[in-house]
């Protein structure tokens, strides 16, 4: 009815891996942000969200071979950073429910750890499908990184020790993955993209293997998934974080995925003492290329249609859960559909 093919969301591209494999700061070089260096710990703590408009993904993939001809129809991404720490399950559960493919991202010096393998069992139980990010190969003895070309490029131009170093452990992290009954292969050795999931050699410290990276996610997303994202009216709508901010009370992070917010909308959603309604008081955004979670200076909307990850105030969030669905009610008469919806959850 109201979907086409010329109407694509952004893909949800949640990040996920074993904790310090580098997700934060792959998503900083992306961004030219530094997120990860303000986090307590170096550990990321909370979920994330960025909307990274397509010009910026353009402008990162310049180097990547056929990428400036691709038509790309995807409007950007929304990207989801989780923690990696093994007391995060719940976070790396809820980021991964809401997303329409992932990024798995892999040391390449340390291979699988426990919560990549956990991070795999999520991917699976949710059919999603995920690129591997094969990061910090900068570490390797002698890499030599040039971040100005194709990684592949990059890559074919080390020399023979780092080369035999760099295919030892990518074929260790084959068999790894295989052990999984996963198969992958690095993305210009892919031999068919429905059975082998994708590598792309990184480094969130040089910059390498980003522009591939995301190119990737781009080109898969609309050429596998191209159904899953044309653009719907019915809202989807997940609370991602609940959380006080100075000036504005307790406000919720939505991954809005498909439909629109309006100020002013009656929003139902869940909360500890039963089903909570309240009015949208604004709807806010950190500029593009900024992390959510990150106290910024915002956008002021009127109305907001998604895929995209949006900060709503609004009163009576004190007691609002995170991780499930909320609804909006166009009529008074449907509050009470939208109560007994969220309180099904
Ligand atoms: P959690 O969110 O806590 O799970 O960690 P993370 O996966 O987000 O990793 P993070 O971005 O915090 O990076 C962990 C450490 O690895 C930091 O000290 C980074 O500077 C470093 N690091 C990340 N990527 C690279 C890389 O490609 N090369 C090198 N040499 N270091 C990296
Ligand atoms: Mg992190
Ligand atoms: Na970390």
């Amino acid at each position: 009815k109201n979907k086409s093919l010329d109407n694509l969301r952004s893909p949800v591209v949640c990040v996920l891996g074993h904790v310090d494999t580098g997700k934060t700061k792959i998503l900083d070089k992306l961004r030219r942000t530094h997120v990860q260096d303000g986090e307590a710990g170096g550990i990321t703590q909370q979920i994330g969200a960025t909307n990274v408009p397509i010009d910026a993904i353009k402008e990162a993939a310049k180097f990547v071979k056929g990428f400036t001809e691709l038509a790309v129809r995807v409007p950007g991404l929304l990207l989801i950073d989780t923690p990696g720490h093994e007391s995060f399950s719940n976070l790396r559960s809820r980021g991964s429910s809401v997303c329409d493919i992932a990024i798995l991202v892999v040391d390449i010096m340390h291979g699988l750890e426990p919560q990549t393998l956990e991070s795999i069992k999520l991917l699976k139980d949710k059919n999603t499908p995920f690129i591997v990010a094969l990061n910090k190969i900068d570490r390797i003895y002698d890499w030599q990184p040039n971040a100005k070309r194709d990684v592949r490029d990059d890559v074919k131009g080390q020399s023979k020790l780092a080369m035999n170093e760099f295919t030892k452990r990518t074929n260790e992290i084959i068999v790894q993955f295989a052990e999984q009954s996963l198969n992958v292969a690095l993305f210009y050795k892919n031999p068919d993209p429905n059975e082998y999931m994708s590598m792309v050699p990184t480094s969130a410290a040089t910059g390498e293997g980003m522009g591939n990276l995301m190119a990737l996610i781009v080109e898969y997303s609309q050429s596998m998934l191209t159904k899953r994202l044309m653009y719907s009216n019915e809202l989807q709508a997940t609370v991602l974080e609940v959380k006080a901010i100075p000036g504005l009370g307790t406000t919720i992070d939505i991954i809005l995925v498909n439909g629109a917010l309006r100020e002013g909308d009656t929003l139902i959603l869940a909360g500890t003492d039963g089903p909570i309604v309240t009015q949208i008081r604004s709807l806010l955004t950190p500029q593009p290329m900024k992390e959510l979670r990150v106290k910024n200076t915002y956008i002021e909307y009127k109305e907001i249609k998604g895929a995209i990850g949006v900060k709503v105030a609004a009163k009576d969030l004190e007691k609002a859960i995170a991780g499930l669905n909320c609804a909006v009610a166009y009529q008074p008469d449907e509050v009470e559909i939208c109560r007994a919806e969220v309180a099904q959850e």
